[in-house]
Formats: structure tokens, C-alpha cells, sequence
């Protein structure tokens, strides 16, 4: 009776929305390969951090007030029930939400995941990473701590570099300061002030997850359309059953939702370790000037980023370039750079060998280099400066567009590579 009320209700439905058959195409009838690794949680971990963020954050709403920033998240974490535990969950959340990404990112590096046909993947990928990055400076300065203030004082100011006239078309005027009048319209005022934090609230609550949300749909919707490729890099497409079912896929549903909850469940455990025991991961997840009011007066020791935006602040900082344009302008090039080159990546790797397994020696070692090189420039990212240190990072930024500018297009012209098997090797279910 129940069966067949249930039944029921979703015949009716499905005659009118087709709930059923995007559930075949997406869950029960979307092949995977069999091979899936360890590599191949994260992109449903990316989907769990997003949920986190999305029903933390809007909690955070209710109690948050931009023109009472610092002491309502004080309220919150004092006064409103588990107040402190959903701040905490977002706050970590933030950190979780980057390192998931990282990995899912190099994943995507390491199995050549943005050949052809997935470039579109990888782009929708890579403007869900920009529209990340824009989140979570939004959302840091939402708390108006003295880290809030500091930071958004050199982030905003970094539009300022835009060169002196550069575009004087604009305004018509020769030699007014394009940059300063950018700097005023994106603080909303003449100074930092209670009009920058509204205006960052609603680009931080509404406009940007709204633009989130769509690009994660779309991403997914561009996968599920070629496929997913595998740590072998071999298209399972090419070996179909007599239903036209691929022999080395696997249905996603029951067979990765059921493995994928396995992975849920771990890196919940870790995540709750890190928001019950180190919430502040000891002053690089939650900065320790954050826990002061902003005050414009009191420069913090020393201005850095969270960890997430480590590697870029470290080729800003390293850049030490005066010429046409002075060294702010170089180092916002060298940003803006670090990341337009990463949505060129499908284009500039020209190995024919999708995935790592399968290249030479040269591009293993040289992607390895990278990842420490890329860790290496997170880490300074966060610590003071010193001549020694802008060395290194200047070391590691050449070397950063030398992987993609040098390595991606060309290693394979020097290395021998393994033979591609025909079908994905392991796996066996
Ligand atoms: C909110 C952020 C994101 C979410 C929720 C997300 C979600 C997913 C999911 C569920 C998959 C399929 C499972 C898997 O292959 O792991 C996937 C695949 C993929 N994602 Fe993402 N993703 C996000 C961000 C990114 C970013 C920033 C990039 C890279 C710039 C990226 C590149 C890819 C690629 C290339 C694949 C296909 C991988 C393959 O088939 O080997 N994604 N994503």
C-alpha cells in the first residue's frame, strides 16, 4: 500500500517534471570508470564543503550585522545557542573548502583531467576557483577584526596599481590617477568604512554563491555530458558493451555513492577534529589580529593572508621589478598571471599521454617540483619578509610559469613515455 502510494506520487511527478530519468542519467545510468582512486573523492568532498558553507552561512546571517560587524560576531560566538560552533564550521569550512579544491585541482594535473573532450570542465572549474577566491576575501572582512581591516586595506589597494593613465579614454582627463578612482569605487567610500562591509555582505551572501551555485551545476553538467576520465587517462567510451554500455564503467549509483559515503565520513571525522580542537589552527586558519577589533590606527606586525592565497601574495610580494611599470603593477601581474595561465592549461599541454602514469620521467619529477614549489610559495605567502625569502620566491615564481610555459608544452618532446594500455587497468570489482 505504501509501495504503491510512494509509486504513486512519483509517476506523478515524473509526468510532469522528469525527476526519473535525471536521476538514470546522472546517478544510476552515468558510467564511471572502474578505477576511481583515492583522488576521486574530492570533487563530492568539494560538494559537501559547499553544503557546509551554504547552510553555516546563511545561520551566520541571521545573527550577523554589517553595521555592528565585529561585536555581532562576538554576540554569535558568545551569546547565540551553538553560535560558536557554526562560525567555527564556517570559518574552518573556508580553509577545508581551499584544501579540497587544491587536491581536486591536482588531481585534474595529475591525470591530464583537462584534455580533450573536458576543457569545459576544467574552465567552469576554474571559474568556480576565481569566484572561490572572491568569496573568501569577502567573507574575511566580514568579521571587521583588525586582520579584516588590514588585509582588505592591501587587496583593495592593489587595484589601485592599475598604471597611472593608463586608460585615459575613460575620463578624458590626462593624468588622472585611474587606479585611485578604482580604489574609492570599490570601497564604496574615501576610506574603508561601514559602506565597504554592506556592500561586501551582499556580494558575499547573495551575488557570489548565486554565481557559485550556477558554475558547480554547469561543471557538473559539462562532466556527466563526456564523461569522466580515470587515473589510466583512457576513455572508457571506446570499448562498449552490446547495450552501449561501457565494459570498464560502473554505474555511479549504488556503486561510487556508496564509496564516495565512505569518504564523507572520514573527512567529516577530520573536520570535526579541527573544529572542535584547533578551530584557529594555530593563528592560520583564524589569524590572530582577527580577534581584535579594526582598528586603523594599529598596524598589524606583520599583514598576511590566510594560507589559501599564500602562494599568490608570495609572487606579488616577489616581485621586485621596476621597469615601464613600477613593482606593484609588475606583482599584480604576476597574480592576475599565476591564475589566467592555469585556464590555459587545457591548450598549453601538449603531451599526447593523458595521464601521469603513462609520461616520462621529466614530467613526473617536474610535477612533483611544482607541488613543493607551490607549498613552498604558500608557506612564505604567510611569514614576514626577508631578502632571503624573496629570493626563494622569486625562484618559485619563475619556476611556477616555467612548469606551465616550459614543462606542459614541451617535456614530452625530451622523455620516452610508457605504452597506454587499451583499457583501464585495475579496479576489478
Ligand atoms: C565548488 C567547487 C567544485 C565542485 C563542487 C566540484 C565537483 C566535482 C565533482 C563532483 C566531480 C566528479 C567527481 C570527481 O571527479 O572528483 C568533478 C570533476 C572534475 N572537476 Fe570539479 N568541482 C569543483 C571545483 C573544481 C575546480 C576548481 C577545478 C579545476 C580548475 C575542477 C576540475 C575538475 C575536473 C577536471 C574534473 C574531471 C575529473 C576527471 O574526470 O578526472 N573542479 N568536480
Amino acid at each position: 500500500m505504501i509501495t504503491r502510494m510512494i509509486n504513486g506520487t512519483i509517476d506523478w511527478v515524473d509526468a510532469r517534471l522528469p525527476v526519473v530519468n535525471a536521476f538514470k542519467k546522472h546517478m544510476s545510468e552515468y558510467y564511471a570508470p572502474k578505477n576511481f582512486n583515492f583522488w576521486y573523492f574530492f570533487g563530492v568532498l568539494s560538494l559537501v564543503v559547499l553544503v557546509n558553507q551554504l547552510l553555516t552561512g546563511v545561520w551566520l546571517t541571521m545573527f550577523y550585522s554589517p553595521s555592528d560587524a565585529f561585536d555581532s560576531v562576538e554576540y554569535i560566538m558568545r551569546d547565540v545557542q551553538f553560535g560558536w560552533l557554526i562560525r567555527y564550521l564556517h570559518a574552518v569550512g573556508a580553509s577545508a573548502f581551499f584544501a579540497v579544491i587544491y587536491i581536486h585541482m591536482f588531481r585534474g594535473l595529475m591525470y591530464g583531467s583537462y584534455k580533450p573532450p573536458r576543457e569545459l570542465v576544467w574552465i567552469f572549474g576554474m571559474l568556480i576557483y576565481l569566484a572561490l577566491m572572491a568569496e573568501g576575501f569577502l567573507g574575511y572582512v566580514l568579521p571587521w577584526g583588525n586582520m579584516s581591516y588590514w588585509g582588505a586595506q592591501v587587496i583593495i589597494s592593489l587595484v589601485g596599481a592599475v598604471p597611472y593613465d593608463m586608460l585615459p579614454f575613460i575620463d578624458g582627463k590626462e593624468g588622472k590617477e585611474i587606479g585611485e578612482a578604482l580604489t574609492t569605487w570599490v570601497r564604496g567610500d574615501y576610506l574603508l568604512s561601514e559602506a565597504t562591509i554592506n556592500k561586501f555582505f551582499a556580494l558575499h551572501v547573495v551575488a557570489i554563491p548565486i554565481v557559485l551555485l550556477a558554475l558547480v551545476v554547469l561543471h557538473l553538467l559539462a562532466l556527466h555530458e563526456v564523461g569522466s576520465n580515470n587515473p589510466d587517462g583512457v576513455e572508457i567510451k571506446k570499448h562498449k558493451d552490446e547495450n552501449g554500455i561501457p565494459l570498464d564503467g560502473i554505474a555511479f549509483h549504488p556503486y561510487y555513492s556508496v564509496k564516495d559515503t565512505v569518504g564523507i565520513i572520514v573527512f567529516l571525522m577530520v573536520f570535526a577534529t579541527v573544529v572542535f580542537f584547533f578551530p584557529d589552527g594555530g593563528g592560520y586558519l583564524l589569524e590572530r589580529p582577527n580577534f581584535e577589533p579594526a582598528n586603523p590606527l594599529k598596524t598589524p606586525e606583520h599583514i598576511a593572508p590566510v594560507w589559501y592565497y599564500g602562494p599568490y601574495y608570495a609572487m606579488l610580494r616577489a616581485t621586485t621589478l621596476e621597469f615601464i611599470f613600477n613593482s606593484k603593477t609588475w606583482g599584480l601581474i604576476a597574480m592576475g598571471g599565476a591564475i589566467v595561465i592555469l585556464f590555459l592549461v587545457p591548450w598549453l599541454d601538449r603531451n599526447p599521454v593523458r595521464s601521469f602514469r603513462y609520461r616520462g620521467w621529466l614530467s613526473k619529477v617536474a610535477l612533483a617540483v611544482f607541488v613543493v614549489d607551490f607549498l613552498v610559495l604558500g608557506f612564505l605567502g604567510t611569514q614576514p619578509g626577508s631578502p632571503l625569502k624573496t629570493m626563494i620566491a622569486q625562484f618559485g615564481t619563475v619556476y611556477y610559469f616555467f612548469y606551465f610555459m616550459g614543462v606542459l608544452p614541451f617535456a614530452h618532446l625530451f622523455e620516452k613515455a610508457k605504452p597506454v594500455p587499451d583499457r583501464i587497468t585495475g579496479g576489478g570489482h
